[in-house]
């Protein structure tokens, strides 16, 4: 059974922890998807670093984002498929927004977007996409399309950046999204959040009192170099993967292989 936003509102109500991935292309997608283990398959800007090679998610573009979630979606038959609008294709206006959001779904098949921040410019955008019908998840607390103001280090930690942080979550509450992702905040402020507002939150890095969790999937199977604190590896696909091409260059360079 498909996953709606319909749904992830009742499971929040119903205490039932949502799950979610990021995902960059279709095998990985599949994968996710199979057996509808993943509740949300993000396809996030960290795609910029993990699946590109690129040192922040600013580079990518909107083109690279729908080619890749395109990709994602074909993969994918259950979970609800959200992909996230790169730095600069919504800040500059409404309309570029429009444009941005309705590329994405026409485009990809995602049911959703997802943008970063909760300034009253965002949440003004934000009501007015989810007015036209596209639905929107937020994202506060560290959000990386400002790592050259806000660095990767934890957000609310003092009184007022933890304020800042809640007003944020509330305002995106009231001009519509569906759900917030909080990352890398307390898990205090991530459960005050979580109380206040009737839609699901998804942490990552934010403590166990959110309504569900996100991770980076190259994170969690070893893929990346090196991942932040919160993260965890499940597997060392780096390792594996390393062996397996090992061992067909000797077998290659041995004649062992083909027989
Ligand atoms: O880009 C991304 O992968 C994200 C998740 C870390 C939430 O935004």
């Amino acid at each position: 059974m498909a996953v709606t936003i319909q749904k992830l509102i009742a499971w929040k109500q119903q205490k039932r922890p949502i799950v979610s991935l990021t995902a960059w292309d279709y095998p990985i997608a599949q994968i996710l998807d199979e057996g509808g283990k993943i509740d949300i398959i993000l396809v996030g800007d960290s795609l910029a670093m993990v699946a590109l090679g690129h040192q922040t998610t600013l580079p990518v573009t909107l083109d690279e984002m729908i080619h890749h979630a395109a990709a994602v979606r074909r993969g994918v038959k259950q979970a609800l498929v959200v992909c996230d609008l790169p730095f600069l294709t919504y800040q500059e206006s409404v309309s570029q927004a429009i444009h941005s959001a309705g590329r994405v779904l026409k485009e990809t098949g995602c049911a959703a977007v997802k943008l970063e921040g909760g300034h009253p410019a965002i949440a003004e955008t934000v009501a007015k996409l989810t007015a036209f019908g596209i639905p929107v998840m937020g994202h506060v607390g560290l959000t990386p399309q400002s790592v050259h103001r806000l660095g990767y280090k934890q957000q609310g930690k003092t009184f007022d950046e933890a304020q800042r942080i809640l007003d944020e979550a509330t305002a995106l509450y009231s001009a519509g999204v569906f759900a917030i992702v909080l990352e890398h905040i307390p898990s205090d402020l991530a459960a005050i959040i979580t109380a206040k507002i009737p839609i699901p939150t998804i942490g990552i890095g934010a403590g166990v009192n959110c309504d569900g969790q996100v991770l980076v999937t190259a994170d969690i199977l070893g893929l990346t170099e090196k991942h932040p604190p919160f993260a965890k590896s499940y597997v060392n696909l780096r390792e594996i993967i390393t062996r397996a091409v090992g061992d067909f260059a000797t077998e290659v360079r041995s004649r062992e292989f083909p027989k």
